[in-house]
């Protein structure tokens, strides 16, 4: 089977848009697959909303680290990894890559941001780190990656904190020139002009991601025509299940039954396929079935070596 490393490298390079969708544990993880896309956005916002946490690296890496973990184990398709600013400075960076790489992530994000870093929507703390300290972090993220096909995707937030065209692609060619395997440009605009510009402007060689949260109204068949090589859908999910959550707990609230909600839940057989249920029963009754064998093929203690077969029950 091919390493999901490989998978992400050739989801990029590919001629087709690839789509990931935001995720913050497992569950979500396998629903977007399961659904169909590419690849899993292990998202920083997500994780820390699951968490109850402002998206301003108040979680420690482990704590990312073990939700991307998660995600990852469920999935066959690639993880790519949201990693803020990288948890710190040059030796977080080379540790946080040996730890995800080993964990099973298929690639890193990080961006060009201060520790700690604040969420590109939120209009304060988008303080941009020079790029000759973020090109030493990707240098330092390539250098710590065992596996070649690892992706250290480096995120660009001149947009975000106000720098413009001419910042981003300055960047983008310093970031190159470090030996990042992809850019991802960001913008918190209305309309994707900011990161059509970028796309046009950058006449390098690696493939260009975007986020379109805030200009939703762009299609698929737009940014693959555009040439960018992958959409995030950061946080849909997440953002849809608060608010199917909260509408169900207020109409149980105010109406004093469940009874009002029943159409709208998820079956019950839904869940236990996402639990893999089936798979488990299966996998009961047929080691039982096995365990039984191997005691009819040795025989009881003390008994017969080569007794007959076990009788069905
Ligand atoms: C995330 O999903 O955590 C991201 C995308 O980094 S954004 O929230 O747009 O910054
Ligand atoms: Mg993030």
């Amino acid at each position: 089977m091919t390493r999901t490393t490989t998978l992400l490298r050739q989801l990029l390079n590919a001629s087709r848009l690839t789509k990931a969708v935001g995720a913050h544990n497992a569950l979500t993880a396998r629903i977007v697959e399961e659904t169909g896309f590419d690849c899993v956005w292990a998202s920083g916002f997500e994780v820390s909303t699951s968490h109850c946490v402002p998206d301003s690296n108040v979680l420690t890496m482990s704590e990312c680290l073990s939700a991307a973990q998660d995600m990852a184990r469920a999935v066959e398709i690639p993880v790519l990894a949201d990693c803020d600013s990288g948890f710190g400075g040059v030796n977080n960076v080379f540790h946080m890559v040996r730890q995800y790489e080993a964990g099973g992530i298929a690639g890193v994000c990080i961006e060009d941001k201060q520790f700690p870093k604040m969420n590109s929507f939120v209009e304060s703390g988008q303080t941009m780190l020079a790029a000759e300290d973020f090109a030493a972090r990707i240098q330092a993220a390539k250098h710590a990656q065992v596996e070649s096909d690892f992706v250290v995707v480096a995120r660009i937030e001149s947009f975000i904190s106000g720098a413009g065209t001419e910042d981003a692609i300055y960047r983008a060619r310093v970031y190159e020139c470090a030996g990042a395997d992809a850019l991802l440009i960001h913008s918190k605009e209305r309309i994707p002009r900011q990161v059509n510009d970028f796309r046009e402007n950058y006449s390098g060689g690696l493939p260009v991601i975007v986020v379109p949260t805030t200009y939703p109204e762009v299609t698929v068949d737009e940014l693959e025509a555009k040439g960018f090589a992958m959409a995030i859908y950061a946080n849909h999910g997440l953002r849809r299940a608060i608010k199917a959550t909260r509408e169900a707990m207020v109409r149980i609230q105010i109406d004093g039954t469940t009874k009002n909600v029943e159409e709208e839940l998820a079956p019950l057989s839904e869940v236990f396929a996402l639990q893999g249920m089936p798979e488990s029963l299966k996998r009961q009754l047929e080691f039982e079935e096995s365990g039984r064998t191997a005691v009819s093929r040795t025989g009881a203690p003390g008994g017969s070596a080569d007794p007959a077969p076990a009788e069905p029950e």
